[in-house]
């Protein structure tokens, strides 16, 4: 199956938002509220992914992967410092994870982001997330201090996964 990953656009977002929210729900199950994944995360998600696009930030990377039959993943990064990125969120399909679509996404954001001047980037994982975090390591992500981080109003523990050179992430997303 071919999956085209390309820049998403303003009309993605619901579809960013049912995969993200999908997405929540298998893998955070157990890590946050089941009251808050099936109850108000979807309408959160809805939100937060329609006001993505409205607003004016050119140097925001938001990727999708396409599958013939619909959404396969996105990626979204956003600037934290000058030179830093956060990348907010990495989601692969729940059917699609294991296959090297996370690998390839980040790969294109890694780039994307190079090329926007930015050298260096991290982002928040859930401590409970193991799959994620061996994911990151694989890829030489270097978690830092666990710290408690809201989500969605509930206090979570989270670890800061640092990659201090841009480069070398790209390099470890390379097929
Ligand atoms: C985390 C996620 C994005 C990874 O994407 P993926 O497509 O499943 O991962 P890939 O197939 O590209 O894996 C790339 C490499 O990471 C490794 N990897 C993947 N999952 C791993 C795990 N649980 N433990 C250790 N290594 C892992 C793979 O073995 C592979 O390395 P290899 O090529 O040497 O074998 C995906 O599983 C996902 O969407 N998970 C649920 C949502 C989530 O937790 N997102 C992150 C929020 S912070």
């Amino acid at each position: 199956m071919t999956i085209e990953i390309r820049p998403a656009t303003a009309p993605d977002a619901a579809a960013i938002a049912d995969l993200h929210q999908r997405s929540w729900r298998s893998a955070y199950r157990g890590l946050l509220p089941d009251a808050y994944l099936d109850g108000p995360a979807a309408a959160e998600l809805a939100a937060r992914w329609g006001r993505a696009f409205t607003k004016d930030e050119p140097r925001r990377v938001i990727l999708v992967a396409m599958a013939p039959d619909g959404i396969a993943g996105f990626v979204a990064a956003w600037p934290n410092t000058s030179r830093m990125a956060l990348i907010d969120n990495l989601h692969v399909a729940p059917g699609q994870r294991g296959g090297g679509l996370g690998r390839r996404l980040m790969g294109r954001a890694a780039a994307e982001l190079r090329r926007q001047g930015f050298e260096a980037a991290f982002l928040e994982v859930i401590e409970g997330n193991h799959g994620a975090r061996g994911f990151y390591r694989r890829l030489g992500g270097v978690e830092g201090e666990l710290f408690v981080e809201p989500i969605g109003g509930h206090p979570t523990p989270v670890f800061p996964v640092v990659w201090d050179n841009l480069a070398a992430l790209e390099a470890a997303c390379a097929p």
